[in-house]
């Protein structure tokens, strides 16, 4: 088995097969996917000579409470027809993490395709993002939108810089290359994106871009928003009402912090009068970003939590050492730590016999740092244990805000 780095001139047509047998790229739109592949770092899997499995990650920012953390995104796992369930995305997505790792992302983070194939990689998974599908017409805001300006699918540049620039809450990512953006702003030919330029410098603020399925009345999909204050988050809710003369159904995900159903008119009566019709209104919850943590004393050092002292021994396992060499520069973070989470938390190599253990997963215990379920839950439902004293001083110490990484990738 041959894994190495993806080399245009040898692998650009090989790539471009892959990626049309999984359904990702059309015929035509291939430069698209050359710029995508080319924006970050991309890893192949030979087969008989020829690349038949892809790779793809790229650099981004994790916002922890109020700190950033440089974060690795796994932004594509692909293998083609012939070279299914011979280990090669597992082998590749496992190089291409300790690769960012070794690098310096302090967590690494992706979107799933099914529960439990990134979890033998470390990763465990995060809360449940809401998606709203809606009538427009039944967005009730209480303010006028301004006539917008539209985005024009060029000016993806600009459009990826005020998703940079947008307000970000505890788990906020941001992907660095503006390819990424490029990427969604190009996919379908009726997409659009409408946002407002208020910036001194006339830079955009805000704004949406619009996946498109049926032009004349829905379903529209916002494929991300952006905004810095609540004004403007406001203005583009009111701004997705007046499309509702015509669009029978718009499908929006929560933005964080926000119960939009708040703003919604009638959403009990809408829910059962549209059951099963084209246009069915209603909420969606379900979990599908995943993150795991690459550095656990860097990243305990530089997350301070506003709690009470907790002081034990953590027993971390981490599934993807199995999957490297031994000479690999970066083989996980399993072993024995001290670890203390407070006000300043930390982690270091070793053991007091003095204090409880904690065993987890690496999995687990990143979704216990990032705030996605408390320890007795997580003890309940995945791989940890400790004594119940532990786990009740976890509980009750740690108070972190539901991590949204606002951005699906
Ligand atoms: C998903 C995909 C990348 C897997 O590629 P692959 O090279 O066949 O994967 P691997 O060989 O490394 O892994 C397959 C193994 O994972 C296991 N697996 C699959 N889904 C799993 C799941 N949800 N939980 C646990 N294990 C799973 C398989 O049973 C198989 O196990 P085995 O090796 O013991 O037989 C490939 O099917 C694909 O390209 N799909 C379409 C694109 C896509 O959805 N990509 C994922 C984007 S997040």
């Amino acid at each position: 088995m041959v894994l190495r780095s993806y080399d245009a001139a040898r692998d650009r047509e090989a790539v471009h097969r892959i990626w049309r047998e999984v359904g990702w790229v059309e015929k035509g739109k291939e430069e698209r996917m050359d710029r995508y592949v080319g924006c970050g770092r991309a890893l192949v899997a030979e087969v008989a000579g020829a690349a038949e499995s892809l790779v793809t990650s790229v650099p981004g920012s994790l916002r922890y409470l109020d700190e950033e953390l440089p974060f690795s995104a796994i932004t594509g796992v692909t293998t083609s027809r012939v070279a299914r369930q011979q280990g090669l995305a597992t082998r590749l997505t496992a190089l291409a993490l300790a690769a960012d790792a070794a690098e310096g992302a302090l967590v690494s983070g992706l979107g799933m395709f099914e529960q439990g194939f990134y979890d033998r990689l470390g990763f465990g998974t995060g809360g449940y993002e809401h998606w709203l599908a809606v009538d427009p017409a039944d967005i009730r805001v209480p303010v006028r939108h301004r006539v917008p300006r539209r985005l024009p699918r060029e000016e993806w540049r600009a459009a990826h810089a005020a998703r940079l620039a947008r307000r970000r809450g505890h788990g906020g990512v941001n992907l660095i290359p503006p390819e990424v953006t490029e990427s969604e702003m190009t996919a379908g030919d009726d997409d659009f994106g409408l946002g407002y330029a208020d910036a001194p410098g006339g830079e955009l603020t805000h704004g949406f871009w619009c996946r498109v399925k049926d032009s004349e009345s829905g379903p529209y999909s916002i494929e991300w928003m952006a905004y810095r204050t609540r004004e403007q988050l406001l203005e583009l809710l009111a701004l997705l009402h007046s499309l509702g003369d015509q669009v029978r159904l718009i499908e929006v995900r929560e933005p964080p912090g926000i119960l939009l159903q708040d703003l919604i008119a009638r959403p009990l009566q809408r829910r059962q009068a549209t059951e099963k019709s084209r246009f069915e209104n209603k909420m969606t919850a379900l979990a599908y970003w995943q993150m795991r943590i690459c550095d656990l004393p860097a990243c305990l050092a530089r997350t301070g939590m506003p709690c009470g002292e907790v002081r034990f021994n953590l027993k971390l396992t981490d599934p993807v050492e199995r999957l490297l060499d031994t000479d690999a520069p970066w083989r996980g973070v399993g072993g024995d730590y001290l670890v203390g989470l407070g006000r300043i938390s930390g982690a270091e190599r070793g053991h007091d016999p003095t204090l409880p253990t904690l065993a987890a997963s690496v999995g687990a215990f990143t979704r216990l740092w990032l705030g996605v379920r408390p320890a007795a839950g997580l003890a309940a439902t995945d791989h940890l244990t400790g004594p119940p004293g532990l786990l009740e001083a976890l509980d009750g110490a740690l108070r972190i805000p539901d991590p949204h990484p606002d951005w699906d990738f």
